[in-house]
């Protein structure tokens, strides 16, 4: 059973620490969110899990880590100075701002006034002043997707590690873009974080690699707990590509408040490298790009046999991490019957993604002795460098498992006077509410069989 509506989720998020409503002491600022002690974890594990996937299990991928601030002329020669926009709506009435495509009938939703202006292109891009003169014309743009510092990279990249095609670069960092109509929780927001790669591969190979991409991602979003029942493949219609993509297939997930992107997978072809490089004339770029004399590098691949320059197309997998968690959030959210007619909820993450690994209890509330034996237990467990250990010193036994369901804890550890004596600990689990006993030493290996690693 999944979630059945935002509310219970945003709910959730704010009363146990993961998300908050950002700048909200000052009535908050719409479309940003702050991410508590265990949204950070939350969000960690998942980008930690992408990395994994798509950098270290690969041998054919590097990472990268580039700016945030972007000068004016990557963001103009990659055209999104000129196409990255919304079309704008004004209602006259009230002056509320609405984006065309949410308008189902012409009527502003805020006030029903038919007197709305005709649409206009609205730039979604963040400018801000570099350095001290404020003259409009040293500024630099917020990035809106991380890709384009990877595209300029290239051939910093390939020149570092003397890759040859197929090969890709990973980055995953914020982007942000200045939302008409921010909404549904974490799902459209301003600021925001993507995991992306560029894939680059030998032009017609392109659409093997797209589908090979389509189904890496649609297991790996399975490896996360999400049930590929509620993922779909959207094919996106011609005249609804962005203006860089030859194919572009989307991953939908039924959100609560219904079916959405998830991740896109697209084609971006020859245009992003095309538009960044220099010698154009040269290169025999298959797409439409600008005439650029202001690019200082050849983007482009050398094949060693034959010495002909080359553009890789490039094959590009890009997940929002915001989106992933709350799909994630939204799988795991359980309310389970109970035996007395009581409910109780539980997160249902997968060991790996859990903010907390297991909580260390003991049995009575500041109790030197029991203290003394959680703290041993909980700095042995650390040291495995699982992810977050808790020592959990705050009492009532019950409440505290229910709390670690309700955050998704794996594992708790029971420390009780019985411990005392012969160094056992009762072992909880949180999706069977099993109990057992075992000996303190076999801890850290039950821990690491929950996560996989042994
Ligand atoms: N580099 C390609 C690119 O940026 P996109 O479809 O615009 O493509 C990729 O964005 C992913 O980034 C989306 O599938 C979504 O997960 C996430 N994303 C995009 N805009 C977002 C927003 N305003 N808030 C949260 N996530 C967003």
């Amino acid at each position: 059973m999944t979630a059945k509506t935002m509310d219970e989720l945003v709910s959730l998020c704010k009363r146990r620490g993961f998300i908050y409503q950002s700048n909200e002491l000052y009535g908050g600022l719409q479309g940003l969110y702050d991410y508590g002690p265990l949204g950070v974890e939350l969000k960690n594990n998942l980008k930690q899990a992408w990395w994994k996937a798509m950098v270290y299990d690969r041998d054919d991928v590097e990472g990268l880590d580039a700016s945030v601030l972007t000068s004016p002329k990557v963001l103009q020669y990659s055209g999104h100075e000129d196409t990255f926009t919304d079309p704008l709506i004004d209602c006259r009435s009230c002056n509320s701002r609405w984006r065309a495509d949410d308008l189902v009938e012409l009527r502003c939703p805020s006030c029903n006034s038919e007197d709305l202006t005709e649409p206009r292109p609205f730039n979604l891009m963040f400018k801000t002043n570099i350095g001290p003169v404020d003259d409009g014309k040293n500024f630099a743009y917020l990035r809106p997707e991380t890709a384009q510092q990877i595209f300029t990279n290239f051939k910093n990249v390939l020149d570092s590690t003397s890759r040859s095609l197929p090969f890709g670069i990973a980055q995953i960092g914020k982007a942000f873009r200045n939302e008409v109509t921010p909404r549904n929780f974490i799902f459209r927001t301003r600021e925001f974080e993507q995991m992306e790669l560029e894939f680059f591969v030998v032009p017609g190979t392109d659409e093997k690699w797209l589908d090979f991409w389509v189904q890496a991602r649609l297991k790996w979003w399975a490896d996360q707990g999400i049930d590929p029942k509620n993922l779909e493949l959207h094919k996106v219609k011609s005249h609804e590509l962005s203006h860089y993509s030859k194919t572009t297939i989307d991953i939908m997930y039924g959100f609560p408040h219904g079916l959405e992107e998830l991740e896109g997978i697209a084609n971006r072809s020859d245009f992003d490298l095309g538009s960044h490089t220099r010698d154009q004339a040269e290169l025999n770029i298959k797409s439409k790009v600008k005439e650029n004399p202001d690019s200082a590098t050849r983007l482009a691949f050398q094949d060693k046999q034959t010495n002909a320059w080359e553009v890789p197309y490039v094959i590009e997998p890009s997940a929002g991490v915001e989106r992933g968690l709350l799909a994630i959030l939204n799988e795991a959210y359980k309310v389970e019957k109970l035996e007395g007619g009581k409910e109780r909820l539980v997160l249902a993450l997968k060991p790996h993604l859990a903010p907390i690994k297991a909580a260390v209890i003991p049995l009575k509330r500041n109790h030197v002795g029991l203290v003394e034996q959680a703290s041993k237990i909980k700095k042995t467990l650390q040291s495995l460098q699982l992810g977050r250990i808790l020592l959990e010193n705050s009492g009532n036994i019950g409440k505290n498992y229910r709390r670690h369901d309700e955050v998704g804890t794996p594992l708790c550890v029971t420390v009780d006077f019985q411990s005392l004596e012969d160094h056992t600990v009762t072992l909880r689990d949180r999706d069977t509410m099993g109990q057992k006993r075992l000996p303190v030493s076999e801890v850290p290996a039950h821990l690491q069989g929950m996560l996989g690693i042994k």
